[in-house]
């Protein structure tokens, strides 16, 4: 099976690359770098004609949250031109648990409008929104340091192994598209601030954890619901206290 990985130089996107490789399918990891720009369209074309499977795990940031929901609007509108003009078959994109309800956040609007422009865009299709990386725990611990002593809010959420994420996002890739939006979370519900005192912890981080309810995840205030899926398709398997040994035993 011929499949192209949009963003497969990237954390999720060279993980993806790497199992499709093992299981003998012929993959091409596309990005900026490998001559496609999805911003602009340009090597586009060339690099998916021939691909049956699509799999789309961009990501960017920008400071202002019209460029970032421009970024991926633009990048589907391009994507899906040319996925239809060369008979993609299965399409499948890689967005964030919660995109429907943190629409006041720019970066999760922008997730969410990209899953708009897939939706409507009559492809076949397939979007998988995923948990909170584990990876990405340390970036949020590292927004809430203003002081020694870290204010954090105590929302609960369903966080998960990048390593589970490819897993589930190969596995779906290479079913039939489901032509709706789907969600992967890890294998346990924990508080945000339980997850920082456990790197903290194993960072011999002297910082103290102080839950607030009225702190920022991301910029953005959470109730307490909002990172849980009531209904996951997947369920990775790896936990988070398991995940952190091996990072630590790595690093
Ligand atoms: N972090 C989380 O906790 C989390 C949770 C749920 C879902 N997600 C979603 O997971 C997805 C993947 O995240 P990630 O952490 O794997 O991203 P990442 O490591 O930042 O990788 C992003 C990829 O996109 C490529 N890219 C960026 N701009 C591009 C452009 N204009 N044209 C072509 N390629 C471009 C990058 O390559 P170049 O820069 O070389 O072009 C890179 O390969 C994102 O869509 C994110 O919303 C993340």
């Amino acid at each position: 099976m011929k499949i192209a990985v949009i963003g497969g130089t990237g954390l999720i996107g060279s993980k993806v690359v790497g199992q499709l490789q093992r299981l003998g399918h012929q993959v091409s990891a596309l990005s900026r770098g490998h001559g496609v720009n999805v911003l602009t369209g340009v090597g586009l074309s060339s690099a998916l004609t021939g691909a049956e499977i699509v799999i789309n795990t961009i990501d960017a940031r920008f400071p202002n949250p019209s460029e970032m929901s421009a970024f991926f609007v633009t990048a589907e509108i391009n994507i899906s031109r040319v996925n239809r003009a060369v008979g993609v078959t299965h399409y499948i994109a890689l967005s964030v648990l919660g995109a429907d309800r943190l629409a006041l956040n720019a970066y999760y609007l922008a997730k969410l409008m990209q899953e708009d422009a897939i939706r409507t865009s009559g492809e076949n299709y397939t979007i998988l929104r995923s948990a909170p990386f584990f990876e990405s725990l340390y970036a949020i611990i590292g927004d809430g340091a203003r002081s020694d002593r870290l204010r954090l809010p105590p929302v609960h959420m369903q966080a998960i192994a990048a390593d589970d994420v490819a897993d589930a996002l190969v596995c779906a890739a290479l079913g039939p598209p489901f032509g709706e939006i789907i969600e992967v979370v890890g294998p346990e519900s924990l508080r945000l601030t339980d997850l920082a005192a456990q790197i903290m912890a194993a960072d011999e981080d002297p910082r103290g954890i102080v839950p607030d309810g009225a702190a920022e995840y991301l910029g953005t205030r959470l109730g307490n619901e909002e990172l849980v899926s009531s209904k996951p398709w997947r369920i990775g398997g790896t936990r988070f206290e398991d995940w952190l040994r091996s990072s630590v035993a790595a690093a």
